[in-house]
């Protein structure tokens, strides 16, 4: 299988390429080697490489400034998406692809299904939306995976910006009124890999769609905060006080749902995979934060 990788140094495509390896080829790229702001450089990507299986893990995710860039984001969610599915379904390839809870407005009071209306409250969850809306015009054979408060070992995200703090600040304020499932870029990338490695091309576009793909249960961002203050306990001079907030406390450009809950039961009915509890995902994911780094009190 040759698997044609955008967005490698991202917190997902860097996950990855190491989940993918054992698939087959994979053919990486980054922003020098595929600007998604240039349609011909996707072309050009596509047409040399010509893979079985395209995963986008490259996207437009700053979600605050898509406030003030909203056509920088829809170019890089919608547009070069539009592309990426055109070239993809000429060269007969599957299309994988990652978008976000954003696409919901939050309201329902359970977990939300594929098949619930979308409603996005900011640009970011819009240009995203219409990223789907592209895919699923093109007529490829995909898989469009939602999934949910992406984090990692490396680059910035809640978690290594909350270890951050934990050190500088002796009180922390954390918004309590969003409830979501974090899901680390590790486990998303395994259970990607986990759907390709499981079934063929042909079982592959029998069961193109969207799917949701999150860790198992679900908490506030508040809650992640203090699960990850427990782990990082022993490795701190003192634990700051982490003190719960509403949203309204805490204003931001992009406007965020209250519930970013997805039920992960058509996954689990059509591929049989299940992602781990978020507090395990994160466990792990600060097990292999923590390797080579002294740890004190302990
Ligand atoms: N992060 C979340 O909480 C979250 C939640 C739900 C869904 N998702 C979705 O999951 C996927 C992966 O997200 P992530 O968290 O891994 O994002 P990320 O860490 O921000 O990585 C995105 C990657 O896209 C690349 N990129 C941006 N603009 C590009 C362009 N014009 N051409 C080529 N590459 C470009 C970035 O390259 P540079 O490093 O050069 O900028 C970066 O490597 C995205 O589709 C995202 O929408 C994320």
């Amino acid at each position: 299988m040759r698997i044609l990788l955008t967005g490698k140094n991202g917190q997902v495509g860097w996950e990855l390429s190491r989940t993918l390896a054992p698939l087959g080829e994979v053919v990486t790229f980054d922003r020098s080697g595929m600007d998604l702001a240039a349609p011909d450089q996707i072309v050009s990507a596509v047409r040399s490489v010509q893979p079985d299986v395209i995963v986008n893990a490259a996207a437009y995710t700053a979600v605050d400034r898509a406030e003030s860039e909203p056509d920088t984001a829809l170019a890089i969610n919608a547009v070069a998406v539009g592309v990426l599915a055109g070239e993809a379904k000429r060269a007969g390839a599957l299309l994988v692809h990652y978008s976000p809870d954003y696409v919901f407005d939050g309201t329902k009071d359970a977990p939300y299904a594929e098949e619930d209306p979308p409603n996005p409250l900011n640009a970011y969850g819009r240009s995203k939306l219409a990223g789907e809306y592209a895919i699923r015009a093109a007529g490829v054979p995909h898989l469009i995976l939602r999934t949910s408060w992406v984090y990692a070992a490396r680059g910035k995200n809640f978690l290594t910006t909350l270890l951050r703090l934990l050190r500088e600040k002796s009180a922390l304020r954390i918004v309590s009124d969003q409830i979501g499932a974090p899901t680390s870029a590790g486990a998303l990338a395994d259970a990607t890999a986990e759907i390709l490695r499981r079934h063929d091309s042909a079982a592959l576009a029998k069961m193109s769609g969207t799917y949701h793909v999150t860790a198992g249960g679900s908490t506030s961002w508040h809650g992640f905060a203090e699960q990850i203050a427990r782990l990082e306990q022993a490795a701190l001079p003192r634990t700051p006080s982490i003190e719960p907030i509403q949203s309204s406390e805490y204003p931001l450009p992009a406007i965020r749902p209250k519930n970013s809950r997805l039920s992960n039961e058509k996954l689990f009915r059509c591929f049989g995979v299940r992602l781990p509890p978020w507090e395990a995902c994160l466990e792990a994911c600060h097990a292999q934060l923590r390797q080579g780094r002294p740890v004190r009190n302990s």
